[in-house]
């Protein structure tokens, strides 16, 4: 997982290295470390724990001026979070090499071995030293870096993003990418490399995303491309639609009330320029890879996600299912990966991700191409691996997701999936013209609505502030409720370290409510009364059995449901909305709820303990 950001140009290194950290701290913060050349001398700070350690390092042992480095965010894999482990690392019996690695390099210990019979002395746990020992090896032996970097990196089986500079060439930083993500910043006599545009988006909207086995060679004045056979590669350039600003917390408390805040924008710009005013679709990103023909072939949907993004994935199955009547199926993606999936050429693979780098969701999509699928992702980062290697993309506008915990990312990809069930329900004649655009015109109304659930937050915020106690909550719901009760009980886990587990309603009298007990909290998502499907009296009877047994009910509703408020200790009222679009509605007090209850406990919302947001490794 792990955060890497290369710069060569005028201005201060190290500021732009530890800028960059900063907006990729989200991807590991087990420790960090940069390393720069000035003067003709390498110079090397690591410090394990957060980013401020490193800082703090840099205020007692400043840097010199230097217009060359890079720096490395870490996420443990191999060897414990020490200053040891911590990266860069230093290769050559003259420490005159640094490399910084994001991944997993998998033959390390016979490329250790045989570094180790050269004379190399490794000073950490890592498997990433191995490559800084065999370059430097090798380039003491042909004199030419460029190629010692190429000989090094083709031997090396794995994930890899690798960076390195050197002290006798001090105007390059080399770099290699294999399953491992990497992007290129252009700049105006500089130029910058990082995990994801987040490193260098304050300094250059003008990116490259750089192709599987390929090396960049990073200069002031260019950047050349190069697949591992030594050919030339090239890409073509994009532009960052990120705003700057949007990756800082601008004055709130942390990253995850900010995002929490973004989501009527990140809905609206989510949707901008794909409805018009009559309600009617317009995802020209799609039609152009997937004309109406092959929409109509479709037979069978699989949904690849992990995490909350899979939740995404199952809210949308519930709206392609009702509006479009095509069969969907959600996987984990490392499920899907790892057993026989029946895939045809009438399947469509849909893949969504935040990232666009979850290391389970890219296997699941090759083999998915590989068994003839055709792809589609759902994607908020440009430029990202999953977006390449797909057939086609609906990017989610969110903006940038900084906190671990996934929020305003979440509701731009429901809303994403809804498009999509929109499209495909047009396109193969499942709703009328009429119907597609009386659904439009809801999903117009989907920002303010969210803003009004976000205007009445606090009453969430105080529950989770006074339940900051509780052992363990349960989350309930039906239909799209379901899978809105499980990313509920997520957020707790990973935010709030507290027991939680999200059930359908109707699966409780099968096993979990023996977990009933006085005085438990539960959480329920109440769908509305007033649909003509509507699942309310049935989740009201769910409410009434777990009350007579002693739980403490909190129930989500929709504004104007009179009955709910006899069956539950609290009431959270929503705005009312079509009941498939509700799931957007009913998560955002979850978030408000779990954000509350972990800050109410001390905790650190935005860098949750073991976990890392972008998870590149399987
Ligand atoms: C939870 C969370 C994770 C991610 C999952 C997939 O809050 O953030 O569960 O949703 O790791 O990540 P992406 O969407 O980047 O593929």
């Amino acid at each position: 997982m792990c955060g890497i950001v290369g710069y060569v140009g005028p201005k201060s290194t190290v500021d732009v290295l530890i800028g960059g950290l900063r907006r990729l701290e989200y991807r590991g913060y087990d420790s960090a470390g940069v390393s720069v050349v000035a003067n003709g001398h390498l110079e090397t700070r690591k410090k394990a724990g957060k980013l401020g350690n490193l800082e703090s390092e840099i205020t007692n042992h400043p840097l010199p001026i230097a217009h060359i480095g890079i720096g490395h965010t870490r996420w443990a894999t191999h060897g414990a979070p020490t200053d040891q482990n911590a990266h860069p690392h230093l290769g050559g019996p003259t420490s005159k090499l640094s490399l910084i690695h994001n991944g997993i390099i998998e033959n390390f210990a016979e490329l250790k071995a045989e570094a180790i019979a050269h004379g190399a002395k490794f000073a950490s746990e890592t498997d990433s030293e191995v490559a800084a020992h065999l370059i430097a090896i090798e380039y003491e032996r042909n004199g030419d870096l460029i190629e010692s970097f190429s000989t090094v990196v083709n031997r090396l089986h794995g994930a890899f993003t690798i960076l390195v500079v050197h002290e006798d060439q001090p105007d390059v930083v080399l770099a290699a990418r294999r399953n491992a993500p990497l992007v290129v910043g252009l700049g105006d006599g500089e130029n910058f490399l990082g995990s994801d545009v987040a490193a260098f988006v304050e300094h250059t909207k003008r990116a490259i995303s750089v192709g599987q086995d390929e090396i960049v060679i990073l200069r002031t004045d260019g950047v050349e491309l190069r697949h591992f056979d030594g050919t030339p590669a090239t890409h073509e350039e994009f532009t960052v639609d990120w705003d700057a600003s949007a990756a800082s917390k601008g004055g709130w408390s942390s990253f995850m009330a900010k995002e929490i805040a973004d989501q009527p924008q990140a809905v609206a710009d989510t949707l901008m320029g794909r409805l018009d005013s009559d309600g009617l679709i317009t995802l020209p990103e799609l039609f152009e890879d997937f004309p109406v023909a092959d929409m109509k072939s479709i037979d069978r949907i699989i949904i690849v996600a992990c995490g909350t993004a899979s939740y995404a994935g199952d809210v949308t199955k519930y709206a392609i299912e009702k509006w479009a009547r095509v069969p969907v199926q959600v996987e984990l993606s490392h499920e899907f990966r790892y057993r026989s999936p029946i895939v045809t050429p009438n399947t469509l693979v849909v893949a969504i991700s935040q990232s666009g780098e979850t290391m389970d969701t890219l296997m699941a999509i090759r083999y998915a191409r590989e068994l003839g699928a055709k792809v589609l992702a759902i994607c908020n980062t440009q430029g990202a691996t999953l977006a390449r290697e797909s057939n086609a993309t609906i990017y989610t506008h969110a903006g940038p997701e900084v906190a671990v915990a996934s929020t305003k990312a979440l509701t731009a990809q429901i809303t994403a999936g809804y498009l999509l069930a929109l499209t495909l329900g047009s396109a193969r004649g499942a709703l009328t013209t009429a119907e597609a655009a009386r659904l439009g015109k809801e999903l117009l109304k989907l920002p303010a609505k969210v803003q009004d659930v976000l205007a009445t937050a606090k009453q969430a915020e105080e529950l989770g502030t006074k339940m900051a106690g509780a052992k363990s909550v349960l989350f309930l719901g039906r239909n799209v409720g379901y899978p809105i009760a499980m990313e509920g009980a997520l957020k707790l886990k990973e935010i709030a370290y507290i027991h939680a587990e999200g059930f359908a309603a109707g699966e409780l009298k099968h096993g979990p409510i023996a977990l009933i007990e006085e005085g438990q909290p539960v959480i329920v998502i109440v769908p509305s009364p007033d649909d003509e499907d509507s699942l309310h009296p049935k989740v009201i009877s769910n409410i009434q059995e777990i009350r007579a047994r002693g739980a403490k009910v909190i129930a989500i509703a929709q504004e104007g449901d009179k009955t709910v408020a006899d069956y539950a200790e609290h009431v959270l009222y929503v705005p009312q909305s079509d009941p498939i679009m509700a799931a957007v509605l009913d998560v955002i007090p979850l978030q408000g709820f779990a954000l509350a209850l972990a800050t109410a406990l001390g905790l650190d919302v935005d860098q949750p303990r073991n976990l890392a947001k972008s998870v590149t490794v399987e």
